[in-house]
């Protein structure tokens, strides 16, 4: 199994390219499965989730391939589909398949997408999506771990989600598209991951407004078409995050490209609150630090404000601040699994239910830690970055499912870290 050694302490700069972003390449690869036509993707970023969707679209008839000459672009097929169903093995891997369930079933009028399992940030049920589509018209019945979903026809439905849900947000845009009539998506999901899926569904021939605000309106059409100059993905607001975060902690100045600084306010507010040194252009951030970053509390919630997806890294980073802070997660229930490793690198940490107290230290020392999610091993790296020795960060599958080579483009900005076996 692939690890990392990092050898702390050496400062960044230089440049660093953000990939597309992870979250909304997943829905929109599953956009695809909307129309008989190929649909081209670009900007589409190298990562685990990406091949794990690329073979559940591949598992149901459609072709899916990634350009040789161009790796950041994906044409899907999906006019062959003759099996529209999510097997367990590939679900389990990755819970967002569920964002099948709703073009499949508008499209081909059934689907049979398995339940996704426990997964390690908390219980992530589905039950707002089954609710949606139902509210659509579909029958859905549970059975031996799969959910089977039947519709003639999807029927517009105006649809109150009980809380703000993402994935559920865009299974219900999508499978509303096709839908006969109008659909009300209220309480819907903000992110910017949204709007990049509407507005793939809009050059598709939905017709979609509202997009970006918490009442999105669908009139269904009959068809779908693919997007006459393909889609591209808007960059991946994480992974940039990610990256402010290093150079946070580390020290440097780095320019990031491909950056969308108005996707990341509430991380750059509390950054500039820290004492990090930042300035952006339409597509540029550049970032500059010194000496230890002021301690900044925060509480995660949905967009616009503070992403959970950032709640580790930026943890790592009031690790070894100057100060105390205060940190509450209000998404997820189990979010926290990347305390324990970090007071493994000597992080002074009390965790109290949801909410986190970081004391921060003036160093940390490198020691071997485990990733336990995805968003905990990016936390791990930067905690990594910034420790005396030697930090082995096991485990790594989890940053593999979500970063697109992060430690070349580490590397390249003047990171001592390898991958090893
Ligand atoms: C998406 C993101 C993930 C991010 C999360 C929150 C993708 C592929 N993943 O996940 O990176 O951390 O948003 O920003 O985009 N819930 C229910 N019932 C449901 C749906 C959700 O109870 O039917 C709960 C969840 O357990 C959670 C909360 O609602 O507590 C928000 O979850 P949701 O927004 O659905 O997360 P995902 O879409 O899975």
């Amino acid at each position: 199994m692939d690890k990392l050694l990092i050898r702390g302490g050496r400062r960044l700069a230089g440049e660093v390219t953000v990939s597309g972003a992870k979250n909304a390449a997943l829905p929109d690869l599953c956009a695809a499965l909307l129309t008989a036509q190929p649909v081209l993707l670009r900007n589409v970023p190298r990562l685990q989730d990406v091949a794990t969707t690329l073979k559940l679209l591949r598992n149901m008839g459609a072709h899916a391939e990634r350009s040789e000459s161009r790796p950041d672009e994906v044409t899907i097929d999906a006019g062959d589909v003759g099996k529209p169903e999510a097997p367990y093995d590939l679900v389990k891997t990755m819970r967002a398949s569920i964002l099948v369930l709703g073009p499949l079933l508008a499209r081909f009028g059934e689907a049979r997408v398995s339940l996704p399992g426990g997964c390690a940030i908390g219980s992530r049920p589905v039950d707002q999506h089954i609710k949606g589509l139902q509210a659509m018209g579909a029958e859905i019945t549970v059975e031996h771990g799969y959910i089977l979903a039947k519709a003639r026809r999807l029927k517009g439905a105006r649809i109150t989600t009980d809380m703000v849900t993402v994935t559920g947000t865009e299974n219900l845009l999508m499978a509303a598209s096709l839908a006969d009539g109008e659909t009300v998506l209220e309480n819907a999901a903000q992110e910017p991951e949204i709007t990049d899926l509407a507005e793939m569904l809009i050059a598709m021939g939905a017709r979609i407004e509202g997009h970006g605000t918490s009442k999105i309106r669908v009139q269904g059409v009959e068809r779908l078409h693919a997007p006459a100059n393909g889609h591209r993905i808007i960059p991946d607001r994480i992974e940039c995050g990610t990256f402010l975060c290093a150079v946070a902690a580390a020290g440097g100045e780095v320019l990031l490209k491909n950056a969308r600084a108005d996707h990341l306010d509430a991380v750059v507010d509390k950054l500039l609150e820290a004492g990090v040194k930042i300035e952006s252009g339409a597509d540029w951030i550049r970032v500059a630090a010194s000496g230890r970053p002021k301690a900044v509390g925060f509480r995660t919630s949905e967009y616009p404000a503070f992403p959970t997806d950032m709640q580790a890294q930026f943890m790592a980073l009031n690790c070894i601040a100057d100060g105390t802070a205060k940190v509450t997660e209000t998404i997820f229930e189990n979010r926290f699994m990347h305390v324990n490793e970090l007071m493994r690198l000597g992080a002074h940490i009390e965790v109290d239910g949801h909410t986190a107290v970081v004391q921060g230290v003036p160093q940390l020392s490198g020691a071997t830690v485990m990733a336990t999610d995805l968003r905990a091993s990016a936390s791990l790296v930067i905690a990594g970055l910034v420790a005396e020795g030697e930090t082995v960060v096991d485990r790594i599958y989890h940053l593999d499912r979500g970063y697109d080579r992060m430690e070349e483009k580490l590397r390249a900005v003047g990171a001592d870290i390898e991958r090893i076996q």
